[in-house]
């Protein structure tokens, strides 16, 4: 008999509405992420829309990510823009610095917007800081966002483009401690005030403007920056941090401590996160609050290579991983968007390519399950259970839950996860308050070896299943698997 944990939902307490951009993502020049991933090109035997491949763009539209940022990543700081825009024969072929490969530019701005569309994206740009002008930066603004009749939006008129893009989000440089400069954290606040002057004019109301934020080895980054910018800090809208998790393991061939070490790891994402979150709200007044973004996120084991595109494969483990971050990313109250590094085929991706066959990982299935989480309230909820025993001494408890609840207040939706590898559980689950509530829609992800993986020779070796649940209407029974994700749709009558 399994151990039987008490879960209780307070559908009257709501903790505050989640911003819907923490389930986006990010698609760089790298690897086969672009090239082979999503552009194949219009002549290619792979089915395609206008050179972007139908099966990528059929999945991902399932998932319709909120927000899709790109080029980069390390590749955006040594971009053109405007060698990616007119006939495609026409455009240059260049080096892609970072990552090294060919870049052919067959892939640009007008492409990418077209991604968005099919997908059902909000397009996220980020501009180059590192090797490019405040004048580079402001054309490519222009070009996106203009209605007025200019030489740039001439151009995209002739190149098919006649209504603006109206892009939104643009991020000032990446990783400018890093790839995007080796810079002082003063020197990038300069450099700020120069492209966000200019970037706040030409994008136009509405638009939004992402700081390169730190990483977990430089935490003072984000102080030192947001000190530098007394006197202009209604130019930042978000501080962007980036932090990757896993490294030292291997993707498929890992151990149970490799597995319990990455699940602690998700603590330095939540220490990260709530220091930033503080120091922004330190920083920000009375009509101009400064909020966090989590601009690159995710597993990078040692597969991930230079040489091999950072392509690696993708476990269960890789999906407890998910899931546990984005309860942990709800309890962020300022925390505004999250994108995961990356969609196709570079790190923890959601799909995987190879030639003309497509497979989904199971990650994809965590953004798939959890999508009725976004734009909820977050609801006040408990779960009795025993802690895990990670190898740091950290208080994470065998199962982590988190209920939303629908705007009409008529539907809850509530996520568990057995994170236990051998301990399976029975979760008895009740809905405080009124007698008003029945599960409906109970699903199941559960593998039972959690190094399970999706691959080209088994493509749904990870799937999420249909569960009944048992138990009257404001009480429900149900099995927690070990390594399970388990999401449930509670509605009121
Ligand atoms: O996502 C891969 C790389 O990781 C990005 O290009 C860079 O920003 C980060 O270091």
């Amino acid at each position: 008999m399994s151990k039987m944990v008490e879960i209780v939902i307070f559908p009257e307490v709501h903790l505050g509405k989640l911003s819907r951009y923490l389930y986006s993502h990010f698609a760089e020049h790298l690897g086969r992420c672009i090239y082979g991933g999503i552009w194949v090109g219009k002549d290619s035997k792979i089915e395609n829309n206008q050179g972007i491949r139908c099966d990528t763009v059929r999945a991902l539209k399932k998932l319709a990510l909120p927000a899709l940022r790109w080029p980069g990543g390390c590749f955006a700081d040594s971009y053109h823009w405007i060698d990616g825009i007119g006939s495609t024969d026409q455009r240059p072929r260049r080096h892609n610095l970072w990552w090294n490969q060919p870049e052919t530019n067959q892939f640009g701005t007008d492409e990418f917007m077209q991604l968005c569309r099919m997908v059902d994206s909000e397009p996220y740009v980020c501009l180059n800081v590192g090797s490019g002008t405040v004048e580079e930066a402001r054309s490519w603004v222009e070009y996106c966002n203009s209605g007025q009749p200019t030489l740039l939006t001439k151009q995209r008129h002739s190149n098919g483009h006649p209504e603006p893009y109206n892009v939104k989000f643009w991020g000032i440089g990446n990783e400018n401690w890093g790839c995007g400069g080796h810079m002082r954290p003063e020197y990038y606040a300069d450099l700020y005030r120069r492209f966000a002057s200019c970037m706040r004019k030409t994008a136009g109301e509405g638009a939004k403007l992402l700081a390169c934020g730190s990483h977990p080895t430089i935490p003072e980054w984000d102080e030192r920056f947001l000190e530098s910018m007394k006197g202009a800090l209604h130019l930042v809208d978000y501080i962007a941090l980036h932090i990757y998790s896993g490294a030292r393991s291997s993707d498929v061939s890992f151990t149970d401590e490799d597995y319990y070490k990455l699940i602690a790891s998700i603590e330095v994402m939540d220490k990260n996160l709530t220091r930033a979150g503080a120091l922004a709200q330190a920083y920000s007044s009375y009509g101009h609050p400064i909020g966090v973004v989590l601009d690159e996120w995710g597993t990078w084991y040692e597969e991930a290579t230079v040489a091999t595109g950072l392509y690696q494969q993708n476990t269960m483990r890789d999906a407890l991983f998910a899931a546990t971050s984005f309860h942990c990313f709800h309890r962020h109250r300022n925390l505004f968007m999250t994108n995961m590094a990356q969609t196709i085929n570079v790190l923890q991706a959601l799909l995987l390519t190879k030639g003309p066959e497509m497979i989904v990982t199971p990650t994809y299935y965590v953004y798939e399950m959890f999508r009725p989480h976004r734009n909820g309230q977050l609801l006040a909820c408990r779960v009795d259970a025993p802690l895990l025993k990670l190898p740091q001494a950290q208080e994470q408890k065998a199962i982590s839950i988190s209920a939303t609840g629908s705007e009409d207040g008529n539907e809850l939706f509530l996520s568990i996860l057995n994170l236990d590898l051998h301990n399976d559980f029975t979760g008895n689950i009740r809905v405080s308050g009124e007698d008003k509530w029945k599960i409906e829609h109970v699903r199941r992800l559960a593998t039972k070896d959690i190094h399970a993986h999706n691959s080209f020779e088994e493509p749904e070796k990870v799937y999420p299943q249909e569960v009944s649940p048992a138990g009257k209407r404001e009480q429900s029974v149900i099995e927690l698997p070990p390594q399970s994700i388990t999401t449930m749709q509670i509605k009121g009558s």
